[in-house]
């Protein structure tokens, strides 16, 4: 196994950008739960292009971190935009590393990729050390509602989903977290399903949100084809347009998972 169909870009500049911009948005709503300590051995598994691990280093100084990733291009972007962030290049499903070596596992956006989150999960139980804890939040693309409905966004979304799976992704994946995690061995985790609600009530953070899908949208031109432009093109309009919208909202629900060894 390695990593299923890329559906989001390369490691251009504007996908390298907006995967830093997307770090901020994440570590928005979840390092409250992270909670490192200084001296404590993390990995950041899948680091990409270093942009979440760049940030959990700037939010626990003292921790010792190291990012792994199978893509040698996001390594490469790593090195050269975090050169404080250690990282290696290897495969989730056999971590270059022995048995109990951390007290923590974090990782973003990774189960969506892979063909099987269980043997990635079970190497995360043998690297962590007994009483360590792994989080990682992860996308449920069916929690996705605009509201007025958003007819070409929804059809984007749609079309996302199916390459997903037609490259062996999950869009799903953090549905069925309890499920993966049993399987993997292990007894002790929670999985946190809180939505995330754009609307008028902060008009800042509906911003954020509609950029951040907005961002995601603009890079499937490829994954989806050039006969999708035009229907991407009308999905970004929509979203952006819903902020200046009467009674609108945008609402996702990332699954946010932590489980100790
Ligand atoms: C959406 S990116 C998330 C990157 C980063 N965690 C973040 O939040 O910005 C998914 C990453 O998973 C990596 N990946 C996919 N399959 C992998 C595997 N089997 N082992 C290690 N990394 C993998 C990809 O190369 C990519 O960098």
């Amino acid at each position: 196994m390695s990593q299923a169909g890329y559906v989001h870009g390369g490691t251009d500049a504007r996908e390298v950008a907006r995967l830093e911009k997307q770090a901020d948005f994440t570590a928005s709503f979840t390092f409250s739960s992270v909670d490192l300590k200084p001296g404590q051995r993390v990995l950041d598994l899948a680091t990409g292009v270093g942009a979440m691990g760049a940030r959990l280093l700037r939010t626990a100084p003292g921790i010792q971190l190291v990012g792994v990733d199978l893509a040698a291009g996001q390594l490469a972007a790593a090195r050269q935009n975090h050169p404080e962030l250690p990282v290696l290049r290897g495969n989730a499903i056999r971590l270059p590393f022995r048995d109990a070596t951390f007290d923590r596992v974090h990782c973003s956006w990774l189960l969506e990729h892979v063909p099987d989150p269980v043997p990635v999960l079970r190497e995360v139980h043998r690297v962590l050390r007994p009483g360590g804890m792994c989080h990682f939040i992860e996308v449920d693309n069916a929690t996705f509602h605009a509201t007025p409905a958003c007819p070409s966004a929804t059809e984007v979304m749609r079309r996302l989903n199916e390459a997903q799976v037609k490259g062996g992704g999950d869009p799903f994946v953090g549905r069925h977290l309890e499920k993966e995690f049993t399987a993997a061995g292990f007894t002790r985790f929670r999985v946190e399903r809180r939505p995330l609600v754009g609307d008028a009530s902060d008009p800042r953070f509906f911003q954020a949100f509609v950029d951040e899908f907005a961002e995601i949208f603009e890079g499937l031109d490829e994954s989806l084809g050039a006969e999708a432009l035009p229907l991407i093109a009308n999905a970004i309009t929509e979203l952006r347009r819903l902020p200046q919208l009467e009674g609108s909202s945008l609402r996702y629900t990332p699954s946010i998972a932590r489980a100790w060894r």
